[in-house]
């Protein structure tokens, strides 16, 4: 096996949202890395430059936030040259599927536009950046019946804007490889939960909802099925890919962890009503469970076949979904200071005096 590559400068974009601060968080904690990283993101409603505050504090300046859309051309460039970036590892998106449904509209720009403008640019500063890593979706492969996996080699078929804008970015991100010789990885991964998920997503927010004995909506029958990835294997599978895979590569991450959303939400009930004090009622927390109407063109089952990374470079989860789960809901528990800025929006006025344009 060749060296793993190394790298001292790297780029992250959407460092301030759910996967993106889990990863930088989870790298500077890895013995082997020295390097610097800089947070590139552009603060929507989903980043929260709180997140990493501890981070910062602890790795002074190795860590570098920039205030900055991806779909900005001259900052892109200008931050890559100014922090002599060789490596870009591209999480940033608008990344809920509801959200794509009622406005499309940033899906599209920040996506597939934002993407190519990475791309582009890492194309012009070739050289100097020596590796480009895109943070893409199982979605893009459409929906499963009740057998069958999705494989590396499965055709794409995306039904939301949000998989379709993904699936656009995924085939730039193989054509700037094809064409330019662009030194690309790509990973499809499937649901991620875990710490610092903005509470739009099934899990968190079925947590604070249950915590807060409010309803908590199950669309449709509820036996829409998701593949389930603690976040940190997440992080780990991407480092792996960044750093040992082939250029030009495509991988699936899953955790092998297939459950159904009311299996999902139940236990999540049942994991709260053991951390938690009691609802007033005295019931328990699966009596909030309430169905409601379908989302549209709602994918009935994910599940991924992530053989491949794990028999090419012996990737493997450390989580299940039983411990993954419990750290999860204790996490929410933990954190009511997080919670209240993400929901309050009060973060929006840290981030104006903290971080102007
Ligand atoms: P998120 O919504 O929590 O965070 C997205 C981040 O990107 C935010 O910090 C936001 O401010 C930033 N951002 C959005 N538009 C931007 C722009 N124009 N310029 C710069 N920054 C911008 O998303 P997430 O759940 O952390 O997902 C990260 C990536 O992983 C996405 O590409 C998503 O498609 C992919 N993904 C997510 C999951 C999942 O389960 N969450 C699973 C597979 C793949
Ligand atoms: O599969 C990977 C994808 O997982 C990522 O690419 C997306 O960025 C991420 O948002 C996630 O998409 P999903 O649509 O699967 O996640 P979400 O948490 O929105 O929903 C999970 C399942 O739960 C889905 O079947 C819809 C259902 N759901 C969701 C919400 C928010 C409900 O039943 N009720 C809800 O309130």
């Amino acid at each position: 096996m060749t060296s793993p590559r190394t790298f001292s400068s790297i780029l992250v974009t959407g460092g301030a949202g759910f996967i993106g601060s889990n990863f930088i968080r989870w790298l500077f904690a890895q013995p082997g890395f020295i390097g610097k990283i800089v947070n590139y993101d552009a603060l929507t409603y989903a980043g929260n430059p709180y997140s990493l505050d501890d981070v910062a504090q602890s790795v002074g300046d190795r860590y570098v936030f920039v205030k900055g859309d991806i779909c900005d051309v001259a900052k892109v460039a200008e931050t890559i040259e100014r922090h002599a970036i060789d490596c870009i590892i591209h999480f940033a998106a608008e990344s809920h599927v509801d959200r794509s449904i009622v406005r499309p509209d940033d899906f599209v720009r920040t996506n597939i536009h934002g993407t190519y403008v990475l791309l582009q640019a890492a194309r012009e500063h070739a050289g100097q950046v020596r590796h480009f890593h895109h943070i893409s979706t199982d979605e893009v492969f459409g929906t499963l019946g009740a057998t069958g996996f999705f494989t590396e080699d499965t055709p794409y078929a995306p039904n939301s804007p949000y998989s379709a804008s993904k699936a656009s970015s995924d085939h730039l991100v193989r054509a700037y490889h094809e064409t330019y010789g662009l030194p690309t990885t790509l990973s499809n991964c499937s649901n991620n939960y875990g710490p610092y998920q903005f509470p739009e997503k099934l899990v968190p927010l079925m947590i604070l909802n249950a915590l807060e004995g409010k309803p908590l909506p199950i669309y449709g029958d509820g036996q829409n099925i998701r593949d389930w990835l603690y976040v940190t294997d997440h992080c780990s599978a991407i480092w792996t890919l960044v750093t040992r895979a082939p250029h030009g590569s495509t991988y699936n991450v899953g955790g092998r962890n297939e459950l159904t959303n009311l299996t999902v939400v139940g236990e999540i009930c049942d994991l709260v009503d053991r951390m938690a004090p009691p609802l007033p009622s005295g019931a328990p927390r699966r009596s909030l469970m309430t169905f409601v109407k379908d989302r549209p063109g709602h994918d009935r089952r994910y599940a991924i076949d992530c053989t491949r990374i794990e028999h090419d470079l012996g990737w493997r989860p450390a989580e299940t979904w039983q411990t993954g789960a419990a750290a999860t809901v204790r996490w929410y528990l933990d954190h009511p200071d997080w919670v209240a800025q993400v929901r309050s929006g009060e973060y929006q006025n840290w981030i104006a005096t903290h971080y102007s344009a």
